[in-house]
């Protein structure tokens, strides 16, 4: 680790430690607070260590059509903003990041919002936006020389955690929900070789034992309580601001789970305004499932002073947490960037996913929260016309496929959660028809889905 250029700020009480000195739990010795990277020398304009804005700019576009291993990963194409290790030779990458960001048409005139954008964070190589935190985060428990990685999970961190742990030859160690999380990413989780235990415990339940766990035995702790984490996941901002030629968009929204990626996505914003490489911080809102509304509570009935955890429940599992760990961190970044947070139903979650896939964008369920969520903000009025906007879409739709047949077969939501939808939805499902094997059969059924 480099230890020369970063060290680690507590969130809470601001005490300064190194890298090295880390807990094996990521929290604060003095308060129990959580961690964020920085980088001392970055402080004053004209610093030794301060990066110089034009040069990099140019730099990373160059990398796009270079030859090293290393450019090819659009979280390391952007290393000098993390200088995290002492050898790049550490950096485990699968190619993560430089993710599409597909201008949405159709929702775009629904909405009467003219620049509406979706970062597809699912077209990552595991299929969700853990790999650009992953990268970062593993890299470094590489480097410090430990053997065994681990991670509590809604699927899609145990899953990019056991895919680039094998890629480093580590071997990695996942608490999961039990029945709670999407085939998809259960059997990535397999595939890639980790010791995978499902638990009789939520989420929550899952990310305490481990924390005790990883005080018992040399394990690197890799949930987004891992400050090294967030330093791969505001890659996604650098790239949303390069490809608007460094100026921002009005407007980011992300999903809420356990508020790492809103964190993250914060920070990433705000170096770039502080380093000079952008003039301001978009807005920056999140949105969670009503069932799983902490922070979405926090917000309405204290501004995001003080946060009750919830036993939470939502069919979008991947964000079906009660107590999340970076919860002020979150509320920092929602409040310093004037943004919301929401929480949407299951109907206008399930919606929301239906009306993406219509634009030609599979997501899973917890990454259309972001679509449901701005919905609701568009009719409050929060978000005009001529705003740019950016909804980020966390995670691929072959990850939770039982939820998508669920929707058009028309047995996922209870009549009580459709109640005043059912139009929307009826006029969104598309189930599959059994048809005899004829040609007339299959034009009856042509004719049939034409109304
Ligand atoms: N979207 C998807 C697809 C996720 O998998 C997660 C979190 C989130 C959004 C929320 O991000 O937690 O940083 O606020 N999934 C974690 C996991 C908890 O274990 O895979 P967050």
């Amino acid at each position: 680790m480099n230890d020369n250029l970063h060290q680690l700020r507590c969130f809470g009480c601001g005490a300064r430690i190194s890298g090295a000195e880390a807990r094996p739990d990521f929290r604060c010795a003095l308060c129990g607070d959580l961690f964020e990277v920085e980088y001392p020398g970055w402080g004053q304009p004209g610093g030794n260590d301060r990066p110089n804005a034009g040069a990099l700019k140019w730099l990373w576009r160059e990398r796009r059509s270079s030859s090293e291993t290393l450019d090819h990963s659009g979280v390391w194409r952007f290393r000098e903003l993390l200088p995290i290790l002492e050898s790049y030779g550490n950096a485990v990458t699968l190619f993560e990041g430089n993710t599409p960001l597909y201008p949405l048409t159709r929702a775009s005139k629904a909405l009467g919002i003219e620049k509406l954008f979706a970062k597809h964070q699912g077209m990552n190589p595991t299929g969700s936006f853990k790999d650009t935190g992953m990268t970062a985060a593993l890299s470094v428990a590489k480097e410090r020389g430990f053997e065994w990685v681990a991670c509590a999970s809604t699927g899609n961190t145990s899953a990019a955690m056991a895919a680039y742990a094998a890629r480093a030859g580590l071997r990695s160690l996942v608490l999961i929900p039990d029945g709670k999380i999407a085939w998809g990413k259960l059997s990535q989780a397999m595939d890639y070789g980790a010791v995978t235990c499902q638990l009789k415990a939520d989420f929550d339940g899952c990310l305490s034992l481990l924390t005790e766990i990883v005080n018992l035995a040399p394990i690197y702790l890799l949930n987004s309580v891992n400050p090294y984490r967030l330093e791969g996941q505001k890659t996604p901002a650098f790239e949303i601001a390069e490809a608007f030629d460094w100026t921002v968009p009005d407007h980011v929204i992300v999903p809420g789970g356990n508020l790492g990626n809103s964190s993250a996505l914060g920070k990433g914003f705000r170096e770039l305004r502080n380093l000079g490489l952008v003039t301001r911080m978009p807005r920056i809102s999140v949105i969670q499932a009503e069932g799983a509304n902490p922070l979405a509570r926090s917000f309405r009935d204290n501004h995001g002073t003080a946060l009750e955890p919830v036993e939470a429940h939502t069919r979008a599992t991947a964000i079906r947490i009660g107590n999340p760990a970076s919860w002020r961190k979150a509320a920092r970044v929602i409040q310093d960037t004037d943004g919301w947070c929401l929480d949407v139903t299951e109907a206008e979650i399930a919606i929301a996913k239906a009306e993406l896939g219509t634009e030609g964008l599979g997501c899973e369920p917890a990454s259309a929260v972001t679509l449901a969520g701005l919905k609701k903000l568009r009719e409050r009025g929060d978000v005009s016309p001529g705003e740019s906007v950016v909804l980020l879409l966390t995670g691929h739709t072959l990850k939770d496929a039982d939820y998508t047949i669920g929707f058009h077969r028309g047995t996922l939501l209870e009549e009580a959660e459709k109640a005043g939808l059912e139009g929307k939805i009826e006029s969104l499902r598309r189930n599959a028809v059994a048809v005899d094997a004829t040609p007339a059969a299959v034009l009856a059924a042509l004719k049939g889905s034409l109304g």
